[in-house]
């Protein structure tokens, strides 16, 4: 799997399918999030989030993983562009499942169009593993796309998705087939929806998640650990790190 081809082409395929409304999603929850301070994005792609967050989180710190270089360097460059201290955010080249990060440390989870990536299976085990890097009272927004439950936006969405999936397995290799929620997921990590918000009659949502409970470590670490883990976790940004070839 892989999007670094489709690194230099997404914003303007973004722009031509989605116009602004996917960018209104992913920024709807952000006033309600401003006071959290230490930030996990993943699979955050080109940067458009992380732009938007430079200017209105300015005491938060980022750390944003990605299996894509090219589109962590874009992020990067975005950042750096929208004024972005190099000293808030850490940019971490990762694949997950095997996500390495301090566990139990950030206040504010996003992930953007990044868990329709997965199969129930892998999913279940990202969000688990995401979730053990969070707070006990930790916000999760979740933007990404839903097939409504009836009528003709039922119909639209699942035509849609199904146009979507071909072209991203076959220029990405994503192992995905069709969207799969994450709610039971993470209810079962120990979050609380506590807003939804919906676009594109339906097919686009943004969805805020609080923790609630705490479940035991073991639940949410040991369990879904994957062999690939690194012994030693990241660290929190101290520098940006070097994406320039
Ligand atoms: C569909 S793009 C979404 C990008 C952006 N967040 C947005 O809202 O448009 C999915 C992103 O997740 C990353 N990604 C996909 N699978 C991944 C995985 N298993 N581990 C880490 N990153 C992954 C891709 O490299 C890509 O940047």
């Amino acid at each position: 799997m892989s999007f670094d081809l489709l690194a230099p082409h997404y914003r303007w395929m973004e722009a031509v399918l989605a116009g602004n409304k996917l960018q209104q999603c992913r920024v709807h929850w952000l006033d309600s999030v401003r006071d959290c301070r230490r930030v996990l994005l993943v699979g955050e792609g080109n940067g458009r989030f992380l732009e938007a967050c430079a200017k209105a989180m300015p005491l938060a710190q980022f750390t944003v993983v990605d299996a894509s270089i090219e589109m962590l360097r874009q992020a990067e460059r975005r950042w750096t562009n929208a004024g972005g201290n190099s000293n808030r955010a850490k940019f971490v080249q990762a694949t997950l499942p095997g996500l390495n990060l301090p566990k139990e440390s950030f206040d504010l989870v996003v992930t953007n169009c990044f868990l329709d990536c997965f199969t129930p299976e892998q999913l279940e085990q990202v969000v688990a593993e995401i979730a053990a890097c969070t707070t006990d009272s930790a916000v999760w927004i979740v933007t990404d796309f839903a097939v409504p439950q009836r009528g003709f936006a039922k119909w639209r969405a699942k035509a849609v998705l199904r146009a979507a999936y071909m072209f991203f397995r076959l220029t990405t290799r994503i192992t995905a087939l069709e969207i799969c929620p994450p709610d039971a997921s993470l209810t079962a990590a120990g979050f609380e929806l506590k807003g939804r918000h919906e676009a594109d009659a339906g097919l686009i949502y943004s969805a805020k998640w609080q923790r609630t409970k705490r479940l035991p470590r073991a639940k949410h670490t040991e369990a879904h650990r994957h062999d690939d883990n690194r012994d030693t976790p990241h660290e929190f940004p101290k520098a940006t790190a070097d994406l320039r070839a």
